[in-house]
């Protein structure tokens, strides 16, 4: 691997840097008159823009491959335990903003099984960056489309500042996606796990946060007044547990994952209270497996909900609504 900056730089006439980070630590200290040596990776700079010092002036720039060998290493040896990014990891890994050592101990967390996410500290959702913990339940691609159908309800709220709640929140990915869209929406967010909790503080500073089984932590004010209920809850079934990939069964919290006997006693717990907690025109919006329609659609009816499907096939799953009033129909 390339060398990293470990301190900041004076009045070096030609210095090597690699990082984002690296650069500007540099850019901050460097006299005017300094010609830059930028070691950047070709893949680093496609992908994460032009480097941070082409913007800045007073600065002869000069851009040469240095640490595509790093990136180049990174990923070999990701390959060689059996990554199939490779080289996109290897790309994320060697921009983190961080000294070698840090570096060194990153790749060797991904080599030896650690999600990619819990060793970045973050993942990207629905074009957002969720910061994330050790531990904390690593929010899913296909999960976007309960987030953006929560979306959509969310915005259609005439009145000013509506009612969101984010149950079994993990991270908090999907009311961060409730905030950026509606800003004005009263969030909140609860999760059993202390630890979930603790992360999605970090991503919803403007919510408010509970620790607590499903409804428990929820102020009674609440009851019948919340526009948008979504939860992805665990609904995996027992049996399917050791069927997960490792990197869920070893670093995830079964309690994250284990919906019981079918998958749906979540649910099933969820919905016979959904319906008291929601305003006269909210919707419940929860995520199931394919071959759980059938049964997640028998739950939320006979919770008294109108239910809706907005299948996605190439995801394995759907996303299932449960509204209070019945869906308009044209009549045609
Ligand atoms: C599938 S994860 C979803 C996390 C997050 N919503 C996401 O999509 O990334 C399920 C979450 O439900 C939480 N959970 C499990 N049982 C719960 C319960 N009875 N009450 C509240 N939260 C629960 C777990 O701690 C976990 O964070």
């Amino acid at each position: 691997m390339s060398s990293r900056p470990s301190s900041v730089v004076e009045s070096t006439s030609v210095i090597m840097v690699s990082t984002a980070l690296d650069q500007r630590m540099v850019a901050s200290a460097l006299s005017t008159q300094t010609t830059l040596v930028l070691m950047v990776s070709t893949t680093l700079d496609q992908r994460m823009g032009r480097p941070v010092l082409h913007g800045h002036s007073g600065f002869d720039v000069v851009v040469v491959d240095g640490i595509a060998g790093e990136v180049d290493e990174v990923a070999r040896r990701l390959r060689a335990a059996g990554s199939v990014y490779a080289e996109d990891e290897a790309a994320l890994l060697c921009a983190a903003p961080v000294s070698h050592a840090a570096l060194e101990a990153m790749v060797a967390r991904r080599v030896a099984g650690a999600p990619l996410e819990h060793v970045l500290g973050w993942a990207e959702f629905c074009g957002q960056r969720i910061l994330l913990d050790d531990g904390v339940f690593v929010p899913r691609r296909r999960t976007e489309a309960l987030a953006r159908a929560a979306v959509e309800r969310l915005v259609a709220v005439a009145r000013r500042s509506p009612v969101a709640v984010d149950l079994c929140c993990g991270s908090g990915a999907i009311g961060a996606v409730l905030l950026a869209h509606r800003p004005d929406t009263t969030l909140y967010a609860s999760d059993i796990d202390p630890a979930a909790v603790r992360c999605a503080r970090r991503n919803l500073p403007e919510a408010r946060e509970v620790c607590a089984d499903l409804f428990d932590g929820l102020p009674a004010a609440l009851r019948g007044r919340i526009d948008v209920l979504v939860a992805n809850l665990p609904y995996v079934p027992t049996g399917d547990l050791p069927t997960l990939p490792a990197e869920a069964r070893e670093h995830e919290r079964r309690i994250a994952l284990d919906g019981g006997a079918d998958g749906l006693a979540p649910l099933r717990r969820l919905a016979t209270d959904a319906r008291s907690w929601l305003g006269p025109d909210g919707t419940l919006l929860v995520e199931v497996a394919d071959a759980q329609v059938p049964a997640a659609r028998t739950i939320v009816a006979r919770a008294g909900l109108h239910p809706q499907l907005l299948p996605d096939d190439e995801r394995g799953c759907v996303v299932l609504l449960g509204a209070r009033r019945p869906p308009v129909t044209t009549g045609v």
